[in-house]
């Protein structure tokens, strides 16, 4: 094949396989339950449909500058700043992915340490070894909370960066108000360590009032977006709230990278973020009732605060959540083994982004599967 050895070490060590794995198992299935999905399975609401057709049609296509279409700007900023987030600064971003790689650019170089939660959503891990950046885990197994306490040892060496992500990708699990206030005076006894926080499941928030680190500690860099709230995850719109320091230096990397987020796509955010997605927060509500109802008897699982995730532990019989999500292909049912996610392959993660019919079937093969 042609170049394969002028390839760049860079890109040969980021690794794909665990995902590739399921999705290719995937392919062979007919007509699976699929619970491997990561977006939501509501309709994207048709004023913000609108306002995207409405803009294309209006030729406002060329680019944005490039912090963003100064409308929104104003917008997300005025929505923060409502909900008592402190930040200097804040840019458009290409998604949350988009403000991952940004904020990741801007601080960290090869060598530098990065502190991730474990399990963690998979492209911080990924992201830091393209940076040459060291991962260091904060391992919350078996409650997955990742507490003062847990993180307290791994910051006196002063890395430089953590990242929060609470609810999180893949399991679920927040953080309760006790928790939140510990880890915001940890921080501030730690201010030459940066905070990133991953608020991208922000809406999917089903106990008590949503926190978002800003607004109890200074110099967080905020990350968030539309894709999941309004399930518009290939519209690739996000934002980045932070320290003006930072928020500048990622808006440089943006200009010659991303050069700015698609344009129709943040006209139509204007839209979306006026539009309520209260009705879909509580149906998503209510099937996080269900799913943990179903399996909560024969597994071992934490019950989600918010997201469409939840990560059961695999019975012990089987030798690995590999060998257990095999199992589970067999009786046609597409689940994802938790080593795509931490550096344990010992839990799965259930989307429960789908229909109720297709929660109760799924949850009845996972209780065979456990019997
Ligand atoms: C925790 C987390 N952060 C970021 C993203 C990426 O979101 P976006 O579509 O905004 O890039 C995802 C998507 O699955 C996620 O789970």
């Amino acid at each position: 094949m042609a170049f394969e050895d002028r390839l760049a070490q860079r890109v040969l060590g980021l690794d794909v396989s665990g995902i590739r794995k399921v999705f290719d198992l995937g392919l062979k299935l007919k007509d699976p339950i699929n619970f491997s999905i990561g977006q939501p399975d509501f309709r994207v609401p048709d004023p913000v449909k609108q306002a995207a057709l409405q803009a294309i049609r209006e030729d406002r296509n060329g680019y944005t500058p490039t912090q963003g279409l100064p409308d929104l700007l104003e917008a997300v900023r005025a929505d923060a700043t409502a909900r008592g987030l402190r930040f200097e600064d804040l840019i458009i971003t290409s998604g949350v992915s988009g403000g991952l790689l940004l904020a990741f650019g801007a601080l960290l170089d090869p060598g530098d340490e990065v502190i991730l939660p474990d399990p963690y959503f998979l492209m911080y891990k990924q992201l830091a070894r393209f940076l040459g950046a060291k991962a260091t885990y904060v391992n919350t197994y078996p409650d997955f909370r990742c507490t003062a306490e847990r993180l307290e040892p791994l910051l006196r060496r002063e890395p430089k960066l953590v990242v929060i992500n609470a609810p999180g990708n893949p399991t679920g699990v927040g953080l309760d108000a006790r928790q939140w206030s510990d880890l915001a005076d940890l921080l501030a006894r730690h201010p030459r360590t940066a905070v990133l926080s991953d608020e991208i499941y922000r809406l999917f928030h089903y106990d008590g009032a949503y926190v978002s680190l800003a607004g109890l500690a200074d110099n967080v860099i905020t990350l968030d977006g539309f894709s999941k709230s309004h399930a518009v995850t290939g519209w690739r719109v996000g934002w980045a709230l932070g320290p003006k320091a930072v928020l500048q230096q990622m808006a440089k990397l943006q200009q010659f990278t991303f050069v700015c987020a698609p344009s129709f796509a943040q006209r139509a955010s204007l839209a979306a973020l006026k539009h309520s997605m209260e009705a879909e927060r509580q149906s998503y509500a209510r099937k996080r009732d269900l799913i943990y109802s179903l399996l909560e008897a024969k597994y071992e699982v934490e019950r989600p605060q918010g997201t469409f995730y939840i990560f059961p532990k695999v019975p012990e019989r089987y030798a690995s959540a590999q060998a257990f999500v095999e199992k589970a292909l067999e009786h046609n049912l597409l689940i994802i083994p938790g080593s795509v996610f931490s550096e344990r392959d010992t839990h799965y993660r259930i989307s429960f982004a789908t229909s109720e019919e297709k929660l109760q079937a799924g949850a009845c093969i996972l209780n065979e599967l456990a019997e």
